[in-house]
């Protein structure tokens, strides 16, 4: 860990309102700023900066942290990368040895990543007929420079082969789960291969380090693939396969497929500018990764309905953080990887030059399902053009676009433009009613998905907010509660206020007494964090968060989980259990 001292120096220097100013134009709304937030696409500002507690937090989405989660975020980088990217800003050069320190299990997990992917590859290439290497070849028609660039490996269909190795490098049971290499099986306490009879794909970051991977069964079985879930040195939403190459060939376009063999077909016939997502669909933060790399991406999903369903969502986000982008038509061939194999590079090659912008790629598919040689036919389909046209906030390209599909439709462009700004104001309307419905559910605790033990005692919930919120805003008060007898991170209701207050205990003694709550985003996800702040922000608008009101809201927190709050047998059985947790 980079001393704590350092980090403070670092974020003393980087004032956040500065640093967001290079990303977002902020206007000063009394004490604070607003702008249009960065990670989420609105038309109204929602996104704050605290000056006085130097936080952002966007009412609209959730996001929040401080400076350097909003580096993190916005430069798609880690804790350390974030930290050294703010001192570089101005001028402290951080050494990696100093940020290596303490960071023993990250260095752990990839070094084990590393044995790991080596310990693979041998059994695939060890022999000329394995399972492994015979599917490969024979079934995917890789050929030995593909396998070898991608350092594909074979995982034996063992229960041990790996966690033997891995023990006998000194790797406990314990790492080897944390970095998913190893799961324990709850009967016999016994730890067993978690990756077994598949082909293996390493995934490597763009410094080259492994840092998950994906597996291929070999049979029908299911599942399919495995991947690597996210662990201390991986984030599936942050990364995409084959950037650390693709990165080097993509400035001016990017293919992005689903799937994992579809990439490493596409590099094996040249297109080397080929990603793809991990076993999930695209986030924003993928968005971002590519915008970091390229102009515009190349949408090249499987054909099947899922697949083009998916590039609908691609389109959105892409264009969200300002890419072009663009969508390939393979026809009736399922994904990019048959496509080599039955039509060659060349054709392929065909394919990138024909591509489709997404009202392009909307109006094919009304137009496929819709028969247009009827009237009805027709109404329909200019309709669904209509809502289409809706989503383009540019009115010269709607003017483009309705020029071509009134020519298709036989109607008149002008009708088409005029219906979609209708649409448009009317579905503004929709969005900002269903915005305060949403804020009204938030608001209620239900729908919770950060905290959904919140709607089970709403009191408690808001007292134990109260009192992170406090903690967070006024450090000498973490002191202050560790004093108060009978209470402790047992006394919490909810499990995820119990997880943030004991992460807010250890962080403080670990730090004698300091507590940097930009070091949130190592053990919380993105909106987990956010809503730490917003606990904070809370506070913030109240005057009064003296140790008085800090046990007020403890005493609020005891009463709203003893007795007299049980009216239901759930409430009751929830009281016995959170009994029984005191007990213990
Ligand atoms: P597909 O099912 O489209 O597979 O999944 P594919 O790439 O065509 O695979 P092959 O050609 O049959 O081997 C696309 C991607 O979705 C994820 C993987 O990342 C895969 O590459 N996926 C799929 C999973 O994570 N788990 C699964 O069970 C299936
Ligand atoms: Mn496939």
């Amino acid at each position: 860990m980079i001393d704590q001292g350092i980090i403070s120096d670092i974020k003393y220097r980087n004032p956040i309102e500065d640093v967001i100013s290079g990303y977002v134009s902020l206007k000063r709304a009394g004490s604070n700023m607003n702008g249009l937030c960065p990670f989420h696409s609105e038309r109204t500002p929602s996104f704050t900066v605290f000056s006085s507690s130097q936080n952002f937090y966007c009412f609209g989405c959730g996001a929040g942290g401080d400076v350097i989660t909003f580096i993190m975020k916005a430069e798609n980088l880690d804790y350390i990368s974030a930290i050294k990217f703010l001192g570089k800003r101005v001028g402290i050069e951080i050494n990696d040895e100093e940020a290596q320190k303490g960071e023993a299990s990250r260095t752990r997990i990839l070094a084990m990543n590393k044995s790991a992917a080596k310990f693979f590859h041998t059994c695939l290439m060890e022999s000329d007929n394995n399972p492994g290497i015979r599917y490969l070849r024979d079934k995917r028609g890789f050929t030995n420079q593909q396998i070898v660039h991608f350092g594909l490996g074979y995982a034996k269909d063992g229960w041990d082969n790996l966690t033997k190795h891995l023990k006998g490098q000194g790797y406990s049971d314990e790492e080897m789960k944390t970095a998913f290499l190893s799961s324990k099986s709850q009967k016999t306490g016994r730890s067993f291969d978690y990756f077994r009879n598949r082909v293996m794909i390493p995934i490597i970051d763009m410094t080259g380090n492994i840092i998950a991977f994906g597996g291929r069964i070999l049979t029908d079985e299911q599942p399919k693939y495995m991947n690597t879930s996210d662990t201390p040195v991986f984030k599936k939403s942050r990364n995409l396969f084959a950037m650390n190459f693709a990165k080097n060939t993509c400035a001016d376009k990017l293919i992005l497929c689903e799937g994992y063999m579809d990439v490493i077909a596409l590099h094996g016939a040249g297109f080397t500018n080929s990603v793809a997502t991990l076993g999930t669909a695209i986030t924003p933060e993928h968005a971002r990764l590519m915008k970091r790399y390229t102009k515009s991406v190349l949408i090249s999903y499987d054909s099947d309905s899922a697949g083009q369903n998916a590039a609908d969502k691609a389109f959105r986000l892409l264009s969200e953080v300002g890419l072009e982008a663009r969508v390939l038509d393979m026809g009736d061939i399922k994904d990019p990887d048959e496509f080599i194999r039955k039509r060659g590079k060349e054709e392929f090659r065909k394919l990138l030059e024909g591509t489709k912008n997404r009202f392009e790629f909307k109006f094919n598919a009304i137009k496929a399902r819709h028969n247009l040689n009827t009237t009805d036919g027709r109404v329909k389909a200019a309709a669904e053009t209509v809502a289409v046209l809706a989503e383009f906030p540019s009115s010269v390209e709607r003017t483009i676009y309705a020029g071509n599909a009134a020519k298709v439709l036989g109607v008149n462009q002008e009708t088409l433009l005029y219906d979609a700004e209708k649409y448009m104001k009317k579905s503004d309307k929709k969005k900002s009613s269903e915005e305060k419905q949403k804020m009204m559910i938030r608001s209620g605790g239900y729908g919770d998905t950060v905290n959904p033990d919140y709607v089970k005692n709403p009191a408690a919930a808001a007292a134990e907010e109260a009192i992170i919120g406090m903690m967070l805003l006024r450090t000498e008060l973490v002191g202050e509660i560790k004093k108060i007898e009978g209470f402790g991170a047992e006394s919490f209701f909810t499990e995820f206020n119990r997880r943030v207050y004991e992460f807010i205990i250890k962080s403080y003694e670990e730090g004698n007494g300091v507590f940097d709550e930009g070091c949130l985003s190592r053990s919380f996800s993105d909106a987990e964090v956010g809503r730490v702040v917003k606990m904070k922000i809370r506070r913030m608008e109240l005057s009064d968060n003296g140790i008085n009101t800090l046990k007020e809201c403890v005493e609020r927190l005891m009463d709203a989980t003893s007795v007299k709050s049980g009216n239901s047998i759930e409430d009751l059985e929830e009281l016995i259990k959170n009994k029984r947790r005191k007990n213990q």
